[in-house]
């Protein structure tokens, strides 16, 4: 009885020392992880994890980082501010289809690689997670997505597998702007959506 009373609490004593190094191996093995936690702990992304949480697109890109280089768009909170607020409600308490939301989000990262903003810069075109084109331009130095956002923070973040730009508007593919128009503003067009070209 003894022996095995004393089996037994050696074999915990083992547990508990290894127990703190399976923990951190976790952490350092998931780049998932290291990229929501650096989003979360960014001052100016909260509109855009709240965004990614509730379209159920984090674990999307959790997924995504996890399997290989993946490129984030990241739109600050102020560029949330510019949209009219009506819309926002809409897009994101269910009023509005969820599915319009989640393909906004996924249209805000690249999985063909981590690219830094300088080799972004030597782009023409990316494809988004959403699998729709993002056109690139290079103006005057400053990178420009789909003629309208601009990359107002570059390699603002990296983590295993992932860079972090962050831009100063909300990408919204142009093939869904009509569908929040109908959905979430009947009538006339609203002069805030986000417009390419603009
Ligand atoms: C990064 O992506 C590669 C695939 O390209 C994958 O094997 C690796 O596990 C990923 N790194 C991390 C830290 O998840
Ligand atoms: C891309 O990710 C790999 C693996 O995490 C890393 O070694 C490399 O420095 C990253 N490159 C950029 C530009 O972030």
């Amino acid at each position: 009885m003894a022996a095995a009373v004393s089996v037994a609490t050696a074999t915990l004593a083992i547990l508990l020392l290894l127990a703190p190094f399976y923990v951190a191996a976790e952490v350092d093995t998931s780049a998932g992880d290291a990229l929501i936690s650096a989003i979360t702990n960014h001052c100016c992304l909260k509109k855009f994890y709240y965004a990614l949480q509730i379209s159920r697109v984090e674990s999307r890109l959790r997924d995504s980082v996890n399997q290989g280089p993946i490129t984030v768009f990241a739109p600050t909170d102020d560029s949330f501010m510019k949209l009219d607020p009506e819309l926002w409600r809409c897009a994101t308490t269910g009023q509005g289809p969820l599915d319009v939301l989640s393909q906004i989000m996924l249209y805000h990262f690249v999985t063909s690689g981590n690219f830094t903003a300088a080799e972004v810069a030597t782009k023409t075109q990316l494809t988004s997670a959403s699998g729709m084109p993002i056109d690139v331009k290079d103006v005057n130095g400053n990178v420009v997505l789909e003629g309208y956002a601009a990359i107002t923070g570059p390699d603002a973040l990296t983590s295993p597998n992932a860079t972090v730009h962050l831009i100063g508007e909300l990408l919204v593919p142009e093939t869904i702007v009509s569908t929040i128009q109908n959905v979430c503003r009947p009538g006339p067009a609203s002069a805030s959506l986000p417009s390419p070209g603009l």
